[in-house]
């Protein structure tokens, strides 16, 4: 039964999970047994990062980061504020980040130049969800789930005011929630 705040399911539990086998066996191929530090993006990105790393054939460490952006909203120019860094350093390492979401693309722009400045070896993005539309910053996801349309879309990580964010599929809100 659908959540009452919840329009319509726009991508399954299901479908979450064939397409993540599907990303997984990519990555596993990729990087052909070289070790991979998974960088998940708290908290959006936890359930699909949960369920990427045990997918993938490799030697894998986690790290965990935590972004705010600046102020109220991402400023233009996509500033974010380190809440929680990644807890070691990662020069020489194959480094995956992992979101829920691009959305204008400023945070994981700004992620991106910021970790690089540390010198991996490597430095991908794998992202759930891609909403091109309202792309800002000129960044795009090595590894892509699926892109969605612009609308407002909650569960399986992704929030609205910390809500909804423990919803097995990922759903499109009704208006009226995020209008009122
Ligand atoms: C979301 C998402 C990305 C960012 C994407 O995080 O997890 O980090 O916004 O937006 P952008 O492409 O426009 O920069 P949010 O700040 O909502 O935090 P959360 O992960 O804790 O939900």
């Amino acid at each position: 039964m659908l959540h009452k705040d919840i329009k319509k399911v726009l991508i399954t539990a299901e479908e979450i999970q064939k397409r993540t086998d599907e990303i997984a066996a990519r990555i596993s191929k990729d990087y052909e047994g070289e070790p991979i530090l998974m960088v998940c993006i708290l908290r959006g990105a936890v359930l699909f990062f949960a369920d990427l790393v045990r997918k993938i054939n490799a030697e894998i460490n986690f790290d965990f980061m935590a972004v705010s952006s600046y102020g109220a909203g991402l400023s233009s120019s996509g500033e974010v504020r380190i809440m929680k860094d990644i807890s070691g350093p990662i020069q020489g390492k194959n480094v995956i980040i992992v979101e829920d979401i691009i959305d204008s693309g400023n945070t994981l722009c700004y992620l991106k130049r910021l970790l690089k400045q540390r010198h991996p070896k490597s430095i991908r993005i794998a992202a759930l969800l891609d909403k091109p539309e309202r792309r800002e910053a000129d960044i795009e996801g090595d590894y892509i789930g699926f892109k969605v349309p612009n609308e407002f879309v909650v569960g399986y990580g992704l929030d609205y005011n910390e809500k909804y964010r423990n919803l097995p599929d990922v759903c499109v809100l009704k208006p009226e929630v995020y209008e009122k």
